[in-house]
C-alpha cells in the first residue's frame, strides 16, 4: 500500500510502498483511510524543520488530520463496528507514572514532553491506505459528516481553547450567562481572529456559534474565498493590507478576546498591545524561526497587570475537545453548508500528494483523498 514518507536523513519527501498492517491485539481496529488534511505542521515536517520519525525508523509517515472508515475490529472492541467513520486522536500518552495528565487520559497536557504524536512526533501518521490503531483513540463521526469530517482535528484546537476560555471567564461573572451554563457565551463581546486559514476560520465559526461579535484579520484582499467564508458566517473581515495591526483597536473597539492562528510572533505581539481591559489572548500558532524584534516588556506587562489580561498558549486536544468539535461541525454544516464546503475546494489523490504539499496547495484546506 502507498504512504507519504519524510526521510530527514536524506532530506527526501516521497511516496513509498508499505506492507498493509494487520490487527495483532484484541483492542485494535483497522482503518481504511479516506481523507487526510494538510496543514502548516505537515509543511514544516516536509521541509525538515519539525517532526521526528519513530525511534526504529529512518522515515516518518506524515498525516495527522485524518478521517478513516473502520474495516475490522479486534475481539475486545465493543464500541466500534466495521463501517463506522472515525477521526483518530493525534497525541498518545507518555509512559511515565509521574505524568498526572497522561495517566488521567489528558495527554494534550503531558507534563514530561515524552508523548508521541501520530504523523508528527515519534509515531507514523495516517497518510497511507490502511492503519491499525487502538480503538480507545478513535472518535466516531456521524455518516452525514463524511464529506467534511476531516475538518474535525483542526477544529479541536478551537474547542480546546474554548473549553479553557470557559474556565477563565468564570473569573469575571458578567461574562457567564447562567441560562447556558457550561458553555462559553460571547454575547456582547468582541473577538478578533488572527489568520484566515482553516484553524482561524473554524475558530471564527466556533466564536460566532458562541455569539461573539467576530472580526477576522488576515492578509488577503477581496475577492478571495476566505473573505467569502468570513462574510457567510457573519464575521467582519479586515485586511492587513488596509488596516495596520496598530489600528485594529480603533477599528474594532475594545477587544475582549484574540484567537491567534497564524504563528507570526511580531504580529501576535503588535496585536497584544491592542487587547482590551480584562481581555484574553489565545495563542495557537506555533512560530517557526523568525527575525528578532525589539520589544518593550515593561509597557506590555504593566498594561497586562493594570487591565487584568490573560495570555494563554494552547496545543493539541483532549477527548472532550474531539466530541465537542464533532458536535460543532454538525452545527456549522447545517448553518453554513456552503462556507464549510468552501474550506475544502478540492481533493487530491495520493499519487499527487507530495507535489500538493510542497508546491501547490489547493483551496483553503488541502485534502489528500483515497477515494477511487
Ligand atoms: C496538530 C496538533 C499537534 C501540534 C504540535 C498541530 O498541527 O494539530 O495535534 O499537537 O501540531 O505538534
Amino acid at each position: 500500500m502507498k504512504a507519504v514518507a519524510v526521510f530527514p536523513g536524506s532530506q527526501e519527501v516521497t511516496l513509498i510502498e508499505q506492507e498493509e498492517p494487520n490487527i495483532t491485539q484484541p483492542n485494535q481496529v483497522k482503518l481504511r483511510m479516506l481523507d487526510i488534511g494538510i496543514c502548516g505542521t505537515d509543511r514544516e515536517i516536509c521541509t525538515f524543520a519539525y517532526g521526528t520519525p519513530p525511534t526504529d525508523s529512518d522515515y516518518l509517515i506524515i498525516g495527522h488530520e485524518a478521517l478513516g472508515e473502520v474495516v475490522e475490529v479486534g475481539a475486545a472492541v465493543t464500541q466500534l463496528n466495521a463501517g463506522d467513520l472515525v477521526v483518530p486522536t493525534v497525541r498518545r500518552p507518555c509512559s511515565h507514572s509521574r505524568c498526572r495528565s497522561c495517566r488521567a487520559g489528558h495527554q494534550d497536557f503531558c507534563e514530561t514532553g515524552d508523548f508521541t504524536e501520530r504523523g508528527i512526533q515519534g509515531a507514523h501518521g495516517f497518510l497511507t491506505e490502511f492503519v491499525v490503531d487502538e480503538a480507545r483513540y478513535m472518535n466516531r463521526a456521524p455518516q452525514h459528516l463524511r464529506e467534511v469530517a476531516v475538518l474535525v482535528e483542526p477544529l479541536t484546537i478551537a474547542k480546546k481553547a474554548e473549553y479553557q476560555l470557559y474556565g477563565l471567564m468564570q473569573r469575571r461573572p458578567p461574562w457567564i450567562d447562567p441560562a447556558v451554563s457550561g458553555r462559553t457565551q460571547g454575547r456582547g463581546h468582541r473577538a478578533l481572529v488572527l489568520g484566515a486559514g482553516p484553524v482561524g476560520l473554524l475558530g471564527a465559526m466556533a466564536l460566532r456559534t458562541a455569539e461573539f461579535e467576530t472580526f477576522i484579520y488576515s492578509r488577503e484582499q477581496e475577492p478571495d474565498p476566505r473573505i467569502e467564508v468570513a462574510h457567510a458566517i457573519g464575521a467582519t473581515y479586515l485586511s492587513s493590507q488596509r488596516v495596520p495591526a496598530s489600528g485594529l483597536e480603533a477599528h474594532i473597539g475594545p477587544i475582549d478576546l484574540v484567537y491567534e492562528a497564524v504563528g507570526h510572533s511580531l504580529l501576535a505581539l503588535e496585536v497584544l498591545h491592542g487587547l482590551g481591559p480584562n481581555g484574553i489572548y489565545v495563542l495557537t500558532g506555533v512560530p517557526g524561526r523568525q527575525t528578532l524584534v525589539e520589544a518593550d516588556p515593561a509597557t506590555l506587562f504593566r498594561e497586562m497587570v493594570l487591565k487584568n489580561q490573560v495570555v494563554l498558549g494552547t496545543v493539541n486536544a483532549g477527548p472532550h475537545d474531539f466530541s465537542a468539535a464533532i458536535a460543532d461541525l454538525e452545527t456549522f454544516h447545517q448553518r453554513w453548508p456552503d462556507a464549510v464546503r468552501t474550506l475544502m475546494a478540492q481533493r487530491t489523490p495520493i499519487e499527487q500528494a507530495v507535489e500538493r504539499i510542497l508546491r501547490r496547495p489547493a483551496g483553503i484546506k488541502s485534502v489528500i483523498s483515497f477515494r477511487s
